[in-house]
């Protein structure tokens, strides 16, 4: 089982240091996809000009010494000095009948990393948006994918627990009683609830000043205020792991790792920063000054750790947070799945940490930029009333309209199973919008377009998938049986459809590599295209021979496991019709 372009790289590479010398063995020999053969190899022009000879007579050089007539059917000089390369028929069926026999469907495992991701990370007491939305959806299929290449993914939400506004809300809490209507409101509409003791904090002054000796309390560790504030935590959690179950993500209980957990830490960091010399005090605030970091006027942009109220912020809680990550957590990447906004904040911790020696070496942080999600007039999401969407209500809106596609398209089925489909291709299409746009880049949130059976959607992949499993349905074979027949290549769809089979597993890891889940949406798309091309050709049940039949059928088998497979990573389920 393995990736053409790379054992090509291999092979040129070896012919590399045999045409010109050991010193030649690790050039890069340029391996890409090309329009005119399979791939091209561009080696030649760089080394032309390393050896002072034509790029042509290098190229020429290149493939005296090339071995690969076992994998490449033609190999010919082009252009400048381009080798163009076109693989065997023979060989791309072998290697796709080899993918049929792994379980990883050519998938490396890769050197196991430690990768804490922090993803999620809504507030408490206060509406999930859809920016959370999309740093949970990539996120976890940021995790998924880590974990299914080898890695030890330790999922963080980094739930915001902690800070002021607790005093408002424990004392809220307080007045209304935990089994009250009100109460309930944290499970359902959080953001109602926070308004609430808003409206109180600014309306009463008495309020007011319950709610700041309640933060003392809370900070100082009063028995009495941190068990209100675990109920309100509770109440809390009810509400995000509806949201999370609705959306079938991967986050459990067990992977909270919120704001709270750092608090006893936070203190040690001030000083160890300060005794480091790191951290200064400046307008009565402890801070660190970090070079290359101005704002207007050239003025030093301050890391406040410290405020003048002897209070702790956001940057002092991540500072113990990427500490702990490094130090406890060993890791070797740690991922940020956060907003593009707090770019500056994260740079600023990390380089503190740096610095102050908690992040050594062989740890990286990585910023995993999410973008905005927009409504249709450019601007931040919102509803007509400019409130946040709740995201409740979006993820029901989508079933609801899936469910009329669905009603449309198959009459035929009775209610139960199509409300079944309608949810896993509504959930579906809101997660796979987040994730098949690039995840720093801004889109434009819109139920149509995500919706669509046509285009790069969750609905037109979740049916390319249907649509085999159908044949296999009317063929009356199973797929696992057909996934044994010997593997034939005579139409030029079914070598298209095999070579591309034979990308998945390169494209898995370099999702893992760079972070980009895009990348899989990108090739599963590309996949179904492949094999509505296919389907034109190349009859699979009706073929002319028998040898053929069973051939495209295991072509299908192959395409179907690929299929669900790389859904399942993006965590969009793949219904058994459609
Ligand atoms: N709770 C924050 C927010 O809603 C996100 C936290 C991201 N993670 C972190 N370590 N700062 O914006």
């Amino acid at each position: 089982m393995a990736d053409p372009q790379e054992i090509l790289a291999q092979r040129v590479q070896s012919a590399l240091g045999a045409a010109f010398g050991p010193e030649f063995a690790d050039a890069d020999p340029v391996i890409r996809p090309s329009q005119f053969a399979d791939f091209q190899a561009n080696a030649a022009l760089a080394l032309a000009k390393r050896l002072g000879r034509k790029p042509r007579e290098v190229a020429a050089q290149i493939v005296e010494h090339l071995d690969a007539d076992d994998l490449c059917r033609e190999v010919e000089i082009s252009g400048p000095g381009f080798l163009n390369l076109t693989l065997r028929d023979d060989w791309i069926a072998a290697q796709a009948r080899a993918l049929l026999d792994d379980a990883r469907l050519g998938t490396p495992l890769q050197r196991r990393q430690n990768i804490p991701i922090d993803y999620s990370a809504p507030n408490v007491a206060k509406e999930m948006h859809v920016g959370h939305l999309r740093t949970t959806v990539v996120g976890d299929a940021l995790a998924r994918t880590l974990e299914f290449l080898g890695h030890n993914v330790i999922r963080q939400n980094h739930v915001g627990d902690w800070g002021t506004p607790f005093g408002m809300l424990i004392e809220h809490l307080l007045d209304v009683g935990d089994t009250s209507p009100e109460a309930e409101l944290l499970k359902s509409d959080p953001n109602a609830f926070y308004q609430a003791a808003k409206a109180k904090f600014d309306g009463s002054e008495e309020f007011a000043e319950r709610a700041r000796k309640r933060v003392v309390s809370l900070q100082a560790g009063d028995e009495g205020t941190l068990e209100i504030w675990r109920e309100l935590i509770e109440l809390s959690k009810a509400y995000f792991n509806k949201v999370y179950s609705t959306l079938e993500v991967t986050l459990t209980d067990g992977d909270l790792a919120g704001e709270s957990m750092y608090n006893d830490m936070l203190e040690g960091v001030c000083q160890e920063l300060e005794d480091l010399g790191l951290a200064v005090m400046s307008e009565g605030a402890l801070c660190v000054f970090l070079d290359g970091y101005t704002g207007r006027e050239g003025k030093p942009v301050p890391l406040i750790i410290r405020k003048s109220d002897g209070g702790y912020g956001y940057a002092t809680t991540d500072l113990a947070t990427i500490r702990y990550r490094a130090r406890e957590l060993e890791a070797d990447r740690v991922l940020y799945v956060v907003g593009a906004p707090q770019n500056l904040h994260f740079r600023m911790v990390w380089e503190t940490a740096r610095k102050a020696g908690w992040v050594p070496e062989g740890t990286e942080p990585i910023h995993v930029q999410i973008g905005n999600v927009l409504g249709s007039d450019g601007k931040i999401l919102r509803t007509r009333s400019g409130k946040p969407i709740r995201l409740m209500e979006l993820l029901d809106e989508a079933v609801q309209r899936a469910s009329a596609v669905v009603e449309e398209n198959r009459p035929d089925l009775d209610a139960g199973t199509r409300a079944h489909i309608a949810r896993e291709v509504g959930i579906g299409a809101v997660k796979y919008a987040d994730l098949s746009v690039s995840h720093d880049t801004e889109y434009v949130f819109d139920f149509d377009r995500m919706l669509a059976l046509t285009g790069n959607t969750g609905p037109y992949l979740q049916y390319a998938q249907a649509r085999l499993r159908s044949i296999f349905r009317k063929g009356g074979v199973a797929p696992e049986e057909a996934a044994a027949g010997a593997i034939t290549i005579g139409e030029k769809a079914e070598r298209d459809l095999a070579l591309r089979l034979l990308g998945f597993g390169p494209t898995v890891a370099l999702v893992g590599d760079n972070l980009e889940p895009h990348r899989l949406c990108g090739y599963l798309f590309d996949l179904a295209q492949e094999l509505t091309t296919f389907y034109e050709h190349c009859p699979v049940l009706t073929a002319d021979t028998e040898e053929r039949r069973a051939s495209r059928l295991a072509l299908c088998a192959a395409a179907l496991r690929i299929l669900v497979q790389g859904l399942d990573l993006l965590g969009v389920r793949a219904p058994e019709q459609m």
